[in-house]
């Protein structure tokens, strides 16, 4: 299994993914959560990173694939991945297929979650996250058991310094312009597979299960 997730800002990649990557026993990669990492510890990447996150404009491809390359090719994802957020431009997607081809290799599917723009910003503005295991929450939708501590690990359940509607807006916008073309380069490529976002997240990974299944 060699997956990409996709789809705008708040449309549950990162919820999808958990579920994903531990049926299928494949490593999950978030370059957000990598840059999230990176700008908690305050490294050179994270630094420069912060500037762009902050603000809902992407981190420049270059910054980007070269983190991307380096993490598929460590021992773990020899069998499978789950690449969640990224490619996020044509370039990113180009060199990603050359990187999989140049390996003889290619995705098994592009899951494109599509869910309503007016759904996505509550989503976005309730939207809770494990400081410590990235885990996904929401206020009303999908609280922690205990207010403020993660299900999963124990964690700070905190709100991401992008989940402002300010910001939100901007990532919208970013989403439109430079990762919505890849819908149709992936359909071209055959790799699409759309998927309803909406109806609750357990609903939404049997539809991914059921459809991978018939794709393999
Ligand atoms: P990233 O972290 O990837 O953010 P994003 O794409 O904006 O997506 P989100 O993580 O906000 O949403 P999600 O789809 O994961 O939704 P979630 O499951 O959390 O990127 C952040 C930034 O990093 C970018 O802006 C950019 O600066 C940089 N970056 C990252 N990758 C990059 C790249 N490749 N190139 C350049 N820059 C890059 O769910 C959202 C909420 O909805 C949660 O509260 C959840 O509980 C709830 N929810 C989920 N599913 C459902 C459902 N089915 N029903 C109801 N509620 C649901
Ligand atoms: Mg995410």
């Amino acid at each position: 299994m060699k997956l990409v997730l996709l789809g705008p800002p708040g449309a549950g990649k990162g919820t999808q993914a958990v579920k994903i990557a531990e049926k299928y026993q494949i490593p999950h990669i978030s370059t957000g959560d990598i840059f999230r990492a990176n700008v908690k510890q305050g490294t050179p990447l994270g630094v420069k990173a912060k500037a762009y996150m902050d603000k809902g404009e992407l981190v420049p491809d270059e910054l980007v694939v070269a983190l991307v390359e380096d993490r598929l090719g460590q021992p773990d994802c020899k069998d499978g991945f789950l690449l969640d957020g990224f490619p996020r431009t044509v370039f990113q997607a180009e060199k990603l297929d050359a990187y999989l081809k140049g390996r003889n290799d290619a995705l098994t599917a592009v899951i494109d979650l599509r869910v309503d723009e007016s759904e996505l910003m509550d989503r976005m503005i309730g939207r809770r996250v494990c400081r410590v295991c990235g885990a996904p929450y929401h206020i009303t939708n999908m609280p922690p058991k205990q207010e403020g501590v993660c299900d999963l690990c124990g964690g700070e359940v905190y709100q991401r310094a992008d989940d402002t509607e300010e910001t939100v807006k901007n990532r919208f916008a970013v989403y439109k312009e430079q990762t919505m073309p890849l819908v149709d380069y992936y359909e071209r490529s055959g790799a699409l597979m759309p998927v309803p976002g909406s109806g609750g997240p357990e609903k939404v990974f049997e539809t991914i299960v059921a459809d991978l299944s018939a794709k393999r």
